[in-house]
């Protein structure tokens, strides 16, 4: 059903207040945004506004509710959910924090970082670095995501292991919510019990309930040395075998531990230049491990050498090379970091981004893989990620020659439903890390506990009672 045509109005009025800077209702210029970064998901949108502080975002959400108009929050549009894609119906705009890049403060003595919503991971990291501190959490889309979009999914990423997903980083939230009153909550608090934690309800709202404006967010010490290894072995069993073996010898060293099968690796050296595989002999399965220390202690490549050729012995892993030198400590992470860029380059898959408890993945993996492609003849699991956080993006792709956006809304649905329902047999989740967004919010209403959900939407009603903010994801 087409929406009816916004208010011309109101629009003369978003533009006066954002400028020409702040608005646009071209489609030329809305067109990027509009899409999802897979490429699967289009919408539409009335208008691309695009605020430069926390001010313009409250009087802009003000004349939105005020209008009833609906509005999709948009950071780096890295969603793997396409959570921050308009609906196809052309009844809301985007809101992008593109303009909000302030790194308002670093406090060395407190560890806190204060920076506006649209900041983006990779210029956190470079900011952090320069004052001697790390912001610990990494992924893939560093380049593009930005902290408002990684807190609204509370993204995981590479170093959950140590140091939690996105929310446990938070400290405090600034926002406008969806009557354009703000929460000024940019606290630099390690400790605060008054009720209901209102940055933690943000985290992982998808913009539902809410526009984040900035954040403060907590800094470790820099790493003082690191150890980056690539690990060949017969099974994702010996992987984690090799991850408990880890830990018991270094402690709380290891940061990362991703899982990689051999086909993901050959996608990366097919489909990303300049690459090329760290081990010879072609390995079923491999592991990126990274540990660290802190400034002044040992190199935690001694201990990792150790273990690795304990595990080695041990018949656990096959092989393994740690890098000499951070360059080549690059090279191995460009590996792992670019299995999602060399899929989607190769062709269509039905992703699922599932976890299950720590111990239970590896056989969980084994067994889905065998049920999935043999129910689906011609399909190949591809199951790579967080192993260590019992987390994997469990992607089956398609078969040769089909066409692949017809595939995916056929087969690919009935692939993602066993998925989904193995996952759930397993005591696990559908959604580990990316949220659901649009593409899993299907599988999210016939799956969730109806008490969950109850409560859910009740929150959603007291903080948005006309459903304006992203409307269609994670809730309908
Ligand atoms: P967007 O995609 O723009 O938005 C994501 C969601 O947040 C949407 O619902 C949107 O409405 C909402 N939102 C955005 N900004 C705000 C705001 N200021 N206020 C309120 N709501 C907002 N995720 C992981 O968890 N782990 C990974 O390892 C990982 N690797 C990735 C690798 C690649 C190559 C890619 C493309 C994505 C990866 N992701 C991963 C997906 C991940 O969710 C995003 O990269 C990131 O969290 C989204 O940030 P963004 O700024 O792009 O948000
Ligand atoms: C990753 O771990 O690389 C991501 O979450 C991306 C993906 O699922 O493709
Ligand atoms: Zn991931």
């Amino acid at each position: 059903m087409a929406a009816s045509a916004p208010d011309p109005a109101l629009l003369a009025r978003l533009l006066e207040r954002l400028g020409p800077r702040g608005f646009t209702a071209d489609p030329r210029d809305i067109e990027p945004w509009i899409v999802d970064w897979r490429g699967r998901v289009r919408g539409k949108a009335v208008a691309l506004l695009s605020p430069a502080d926390a001010g313009e975002v409250a009087d802009v959400v003000a004349m939105c509710a005020a209008a009833g108009l609906p509005i999709v929050p948009q950071g780096g549009n890295t969603s793997m959910v396409a959570g921050a894609t308009p609906p196809a119906d052309g009844s809301a705009l985007v809101l992008s924090t593109r303009r909000m890049r302030a790194i308002r403060a670093i406090s060395v003595a407190d560890g806190v970082a204060v920076v506006d919503a649209g900041v983006v991971l990779a210029d956190l990291h470079a900011a952090a670095a320069a004052q001697g501190l790390r912001f610990p959490l990494s992924l893939g889309a560093k380049g593009s995501a930005t902290i408002g979009g990684l807190i609204s999914t509370n993204a995981g990423g590479t170093q959950v292991l140590r140091f939690g997903p996105m929310r446990s980083l938070v400290l405090g939230i600034e926002a406008v919510l969806p009557d354009g009153s703000r929460i000024e909550g940019l606290s630099a608090l390690r400790k605060d019990n008054r009720g209901y934690d209102l940055r933690q309800l943000m985290s992982g709202a998808e913009g539902t309930l809410g526009i984040i404006t900035a954040a403060s967010l907590r800094l470790v010490p820099a790493i003082g040395r690191r150890a980056v290894a690539w690990v060949g072995l017969s099974s994702p069993q010996a992987a984690l075998g090799l991850l408990r073996r880890l830990e018991a010898a270094t402690g709380e060293a290891v940061e990362s531990f991703e899982l990689v099968p051999g086909d993901a690796l050959e996608l990366v050296l097919k489909h990303i230049p300049d690459t090329r595989a760290p081990l010879t002999g072609g390995h079923a399965w491999h592991v990126l491990v990274e540990a660290t220390a802190p400034q002044g202690a040992a190199d935690p490549a001694d201990a990792l050498g150790v273990v690795l050729a304990d595990a080695i012995e041990a018949g656990e892993a096959a092989d393994a090379a740690i890098a000499a030198s951070e360059a080549q400590a690059e090279a191995l992470w460009r590996l792992r970091e670019s299995i999602s860029e060399a899929e989607r380059i190769d062709g269509m898959a039905a992703k699922h981004d599932v976890s299950v408890p720590v111990s239970t993945m590896p056989a969980f993996i084994q067994s889905a893989r065998v049920e999935v492609e043999a129910a689906f003849p011609g399909t190949r699991v591809l199951a790579f990620g967080h192993l260590g956080d019992g987390n994997v993006h469990f992607n089956v792709r398609a078969p040769a020659g089909v066409d692949g956006m017809a595939w995916l809304a056929g087969e690919g649905a009935s692939i993602s439903r066993m998925v989904h329902d193995l996952t759930v047999a397993a005591d696990g989740s559908i959604s580990a890390e990316h949220g659901i967004g649009q593409t899993k919010l299907a599988e999210y209403l016939r799956l969730a506990d109806p008490a969950r959900l109850r409560a859910q939407r009740a929150i959603k009603a007291a903080l948005d009672p006309q459903g304006i903010m992203n409307p269609g994801k994670l809730l309908g």
